[in-house]
């Protein structure tokens, strides 16, 4: 169970999640649903700008990163908490906007720009470019010529950092799509081009070390080689950056072998992140800057959890025991991508100790097609609802409809109410953009 109690077990055995029975949920909107707990999500907007207020006179902000779930709800519940948000593409820009989100409170993501994303964050006044190559500098600057505006940037920086789920490396070089590097000098050369620029507005820096970390370390020493940059570009250039982008990317329970995050542990990583910014624009003689931060993960991922229901089971004697359900790689790609781990729970059956290891096949025509492998679990039976957990981030917003399943729905629970926030796809849905050509008819 993750740490932080939004899931429980109830007098009936059920799993329950912010209140809701799952077996009830599971009958009212079918199988497979994304169910998202708000309080969860609201806890961990406040948990990281309560450090941001606390520890660092509120200079600074935390943006959402929304590509770990993007839907309009989420973008009203975030900004509700005060947040900003990151977007990384026009999908999620547009998404934000039609929610209502502010665009000045907006950051915009992406290593190969499109021009009509570019387009429509001048025109609708998205706060912060985050700009990772020359020709975004050049196209960025000659669009906002033509529109008369001035655009405020941040630089994507790669600080040498490599952080990895349990370790982190310092390396002198990358191969990284992402960022310029400091070590060879592309940093240096991208800031001076990007000064030069008459309609662009260079505020500061960006970096983002990597994903499901746990080490404060690992954040801590980015902070330090970012601000040291900054105070080599102050000698330099005579350019002093009033804003540092330190990303997100810090970890989350998925299953044992994880840390249990409380709280307390993400304010406590904020707050040694906001240390060493302090200590070293100190020793930099730098004044502070205005810090964001861009938490995804952790700010969905243990909020969410996938409701399935069972149906064929198959034993391979003395191999392996395959429990299949109505879901898969369409709503989970994680484990196919990258063996990624989870726990799964019989939700009807919460109270009941596992007896057997089995692993979680989908429906896709794909043997790899695995939602979680080798979980421990009670002997299951076809009809009994499996609940995978941890599943908020990185499953929705990578959903597909291969073989064209429909996409689940989304439901968000409050004090043990669901409503919906993301409808069924129907397989008129599914069929809504084909077209057949007057030669096939
Ligand atoms: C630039 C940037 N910011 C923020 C994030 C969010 O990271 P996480 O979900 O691990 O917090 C990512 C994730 O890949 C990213 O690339």
């Amino acid at each position: 169970m993750n740490a932080r109690k939004t899931l429980k077990i109830n007098q009936l055995g059920h799993l329950e999640i912010g209140g809701a029975d799952t077996v009830e949920l599971a009958k009212q909107f079918g199988t497979p649903l994304y169910v998202m707990d708000e309080q969860y999500i609201r806890d961990m907007c406040r948990a990281y700008s309560d450090a941001i207020r606390s520890d660092y006179n509120g200079n600074g902000l935390v943006l959402y990163a929304s590509k770990a779930f993007s839907c309009m709800a989420v973008y009203k519940i975030v900004q509700s908490e005060g947040c900003g948000v990151d977007v990384v593409s026009g999908g999620e820009l547009y998404t934000a906007l039609k929610a209502g989100f502010p665009a000045a409170k907006m950051c915009l993501h992406g290593n190969n720009k499109l021009q009509g994303e570019l387009e429509l964050a001048a025109e609708s006044g998205v706060g912060l470019v985050v700009v990772d190559s020359y020709t975004e500098l050049d196209r960025l600057d000659a669009l906002c010529a033509e529109k008369g505006r001035k655009q405020e940037i941040l630089l994507r920086i790669n600080p040498g950092v490599e952080a990895h789920t349990h370790r982190f490396i310092q390396t002198a070089k990358t191969d990284s799509k992402f960022g310029f590097s400091i070590a060879d000098g592309t940093a240096e050369k991208i800031t001076a081009y990007a000064l030069a620029k008459k309609n662009l507005f260079l505020k500061g820096y960006h970096c983002h070390i990597g994903s499901q970390i746990f080490e404060k370390q690992s954040f801590a020493l980015a902070a330090e080689k970012m601000l040291a940059f900054m105070a080599d570009m102050r000698g330099k250039l005579g350019f002093t950056a009033t804003v540092l982008n330190l990303g997100g990317g810090y970890g989350i329970w998925y299953a044992e072998g994880d840390a249990k995050q409380s709280i307390a542990d993400y304010t406590a990583y904020l707050r040694a992140v906001i240390a060493a910014v302090k200590e070293n624009a100190k020793n930099y003689s730098l004044p502070e800057p205005y810090l964001l931060i861009e938490p995804g993960r952790s700010i969905v991922g243990e909020a969410g959890i996938t409701l399935y229901t069972v149906g064929a089971i198959k034993e391979i004697p003395s191999v392996k025991k395959y429990v299949a359900v109505d879901g898969g790689m369409f709503d989970n790609p994680r484990y196919a991508l990258y063996q990624a781990k989870y726990t799964a729970i019989l939700a009807n059956r919460a109270d009941e100790k596992p007896t057997e290891r089995v692993s979680i096949a989908g429906k896709c025509c794909e043997s790899g097609d695995i939602v979680c492998a080798d979980v421990e679990l009670p002997a299951a039976k076809e009809g009994d609802v499996l609940a995978v957990l941890s599943t908020g981030a990185y499953n929705y917003s990578m959903a597909s409809n291969y073989n064209r399943n429909a996409v689940p729905p989304v439901v968000l629970v409050k004090d043990g109410k669901a409503d919906y926030i993301v409808k069924p796809q129907t397989y008129e849905d599914i069929v809504r953009n084909d077209v057949i050509p007057e030669r096939l008819r």
